[in-house]
């Protein structure tokens, strides 16, 4: 589905990604791990069009993405859950769902969408006309997870999604990955939750310093406490 070939990037004169490969196949979940620093956050914003500075290959669906403007890319089905979530605080919550149809071009009825999301995350539901800004943390990432789903897109990126949320909810993020996954979604995702990661992941890719040092499936992973001490945050 998302295929990575000798992808490197950098900032200014500075080289952080170096010949990255890797494929994420279709219908599952793939954890993207490695330290701080390690060069997740910048591969997965080459993927999605948002860095200058890009070389080597990425295709999904058969289609070379790097010539495209992200906004190309979140038409052909893919969408984005940003480390820092980049919703909008002045808007309301519905408001911000409708962001995610408008940005994916969908034609899907946006009132059909909103009612659909709501029965998918009950804490949106109760706070559709709320103003997004004053929902806890861990609601206002459960809402930049729903705003990446609403125009159901064929593949979903986040980015270190359980950062400073609540167990609770983290475990609920967990249900509804592997539920989205079990509908057809793939989702590439990022994390230092390591355990809970491989948990939810079908397989896993380890960078450090910008280089695929390891992949396997996430059982397999899951049982090698030795890599994980070398390469993770664990
Ligand atoms: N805007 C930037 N300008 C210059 N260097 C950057 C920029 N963003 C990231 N870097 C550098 O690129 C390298 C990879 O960073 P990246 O954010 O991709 O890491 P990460 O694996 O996502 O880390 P974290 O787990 O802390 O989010 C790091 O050395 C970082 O300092
Ligand atoms: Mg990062």
């Amino acid at each position: 589905m998302l295929e990575i070939r000798d992808l490197n990037a950098w900032y200014g004169p500075s080289h952080v990604v170096h010949g990255v490969s890797f494929a994420v196949r279709q219908g599952e979940v793939l954890a993207l791990i490695g330290r701080n620093g390690a060069g997740k956050t910048t591969t997965i914003k080459s993927v999605m069009g948002l860095l200058d500075k890009v070389g080597g290959s990425v295709r999904f669906a058969g289609q070379e993405l790097l010539p495209l403007p992200a906004h190309a890319r979140f038409r052909m089905g893919l969408a984005y859950v940003p480390e820092d979530r980049r919703i909008v605080p002045d808007l309301t919550v519905r408001e911000n769902l409708r962001l995610g149809l408008l940005q994916a071009d969908s034609s899907i009825k946006e009132s059909s969408a909103t009612d659909q999301i709501a029965e998918t995350f009950p804490r949106l539901k109760e706070r559709l006309g709320q103003i997004a800004v004053t929902m806890s943390g861990g609601e206002q990432q459960m809402l930049a997870i729903a705003r990446a789903m609403i125009a159901r897109p064929k593949m979903i990126l986040l980015d270190e999604p359980s950062e400073g949320i609540m167990p609770v909810l983290v475990e609920e993020m967990g249900r509804l990955f592997r539920a989205l996954r079990d509908q057809g979604t793939t989702l590439l995702l990022v994390e230092q939750n390591v355990e809970w990661a491989l948990n939810i992941a079908d397989r896993a890719v380890i960078i450090d310093q910008g280089e695929v040092v390891f992949q396997a499936d996430a059982a397999t992973l899951a049982g090698d406490r030795e890599i994980q001490e070398r390469y993770c945050a664990v």
